[in-house]
């Protein structure tokens, strides 16, 4: 989730060779030091989540509980929550760093508030912040599974809550089939997608580039994810409208970097005038951009029509709750 071009590799100046450092210093012992303030904003930001859906539940308004009514227990399911908690500061967190990583590839503006350098850090930070929360969000999951399964042996305890959260195709139950392996593709593309930046003076900067590119789909693939499993935004209600609603600057900022990209090289010209672009590289990029102009137009059409995929609440909870409140 790093910024696509650097000082040195915004199409002006030529990038560093292979093996050689690169001249802005941003190493990730450096960024990792820099990301201190941000990720704290980020722990600040999970507790106050945490205690709203802590909130939530207690008063009996959870969606959560709606959708399993045996978790009707915050003091039991506290790990559960901390868990959404930390995937919704994820989330934010991600939606943040693309937003400044498709501001900093796109069309210059023409005024910002602070310097392009301090764009690109925040970039930066944002993305190693993004990425430990996402983290911290599945193993929140793990040892809530952990917890649960206390009729078990400790080693088979502990492997269940591993293999469950983090072995693509263990989780077998219910729609957490699909949704979970998607959740796992998107926190292990994030993290070589966004780490290899620190190692492009090997790799080189043209090769690192095109890898970096593809980060759009750890975001697209985490905004899915949320949509299909997220039990908080299950419902037709508003946490769902506000999430398909942030997805619109970002589809806009994605399809105007494709239409205006910084770097000239990048730009597509008429297939005639390809100057140098294969014709199959020039219809890639041109479904690119009509990909991107397909999605402003489908989330323009869910926002407007509040079709947005959200379930009816049930006016009662489903009676067969483990913890339903005995009879006296
Ligand atoms: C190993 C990878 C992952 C696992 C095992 C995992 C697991 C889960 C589970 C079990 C839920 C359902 C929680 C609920 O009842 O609402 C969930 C929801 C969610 N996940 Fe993930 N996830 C993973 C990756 C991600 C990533 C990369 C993101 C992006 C930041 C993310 C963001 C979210 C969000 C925002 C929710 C909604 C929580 C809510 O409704 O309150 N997850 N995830």
């Amino acid at each position: 989730m790093l910024s696509e071009t650097t000082p040195e590799d915004d199409g002006r100046s030529p990038p560093p060779a292979r093996g050689r450092r690169p001249a802005d210093g941003a190493t990730l012992r450096a960024d990792l030091r820099a990301a201190l303030p941000d990720a704290s904003a980020a722990v600040v930001v999970t507790v106050a989540v945490f205690v709203f859906l802590y909130a939530r539940m207690e008063s009996g308004d959870s969606a959560t509980v709606a959708v399993m009514p045996f978790m009707d227990d915050p003091g039991t399911y506290w790990m559960y929550l901390l868990s959404q908690a930390f995937g919704w500061s994820g989330l934010l967190w991600a939606w943040g760093t693309v937003m400044l990583g498709l501001l900093l590839s796109g069309p210059r503006p023409t005024r910002l508030p602070v310097s392009r350098q301090v764009l690109e850090r925040w970039h930066r930070t944002t993305s190693l912040t993004a990425i430990a929360l996402m983290f911290a969000h599945a193993l929140m999951f793990a040892a809530e599974l952990v917890r649960y399964e206390d009729q078990l042996a400790w080693a088979e305890r502990l492997w269940v809550g591993f293999a469950d959260a983090f072995v693509p195709g263990w989780y077998d139950s219910g729609t957490g089939r699909i949704a979970i392996p998607i959740g796992q593709g998107a926190l292990y593309l994030a993290v070589p997608l966004g780490l290899l930046f620190y190692v492009r003076h090997r790799i080189g900067a043209n090769t690192w580039r095109r890898l970096h590119r593809f980060v759009i789909v750890v975001y697209v693939l985490s905004v899915w994810h949320t949509l299909l499993y997220g039990t908080n935004v299950w419902y037709g209600e508003w946490p769902r409208t506000v999430l398909w609603l942030l997805q619109l600057p970002v589809a806009v900022l994605l399809l105007l970097r494709l239409l205006r990209p910084a770097r000239r090289a990048e730009r597509l010209h008429t297939p005639r005038r390809r100057e140098g672009v294969s014709l199959p590289g020039w219809l890639v990029r041109a479904a690119g951009r009509a990909a991107a102009g397909a999605a402003v137009l489908g989330l323009l059409i869910v926002v407007a029509s509040g079709h947005d995929g959200g379930r009816e609440r049930p006016a009662e909870p489903p009676s067969t709750s483990p913890h339903a409140p005995e009879p006296e």
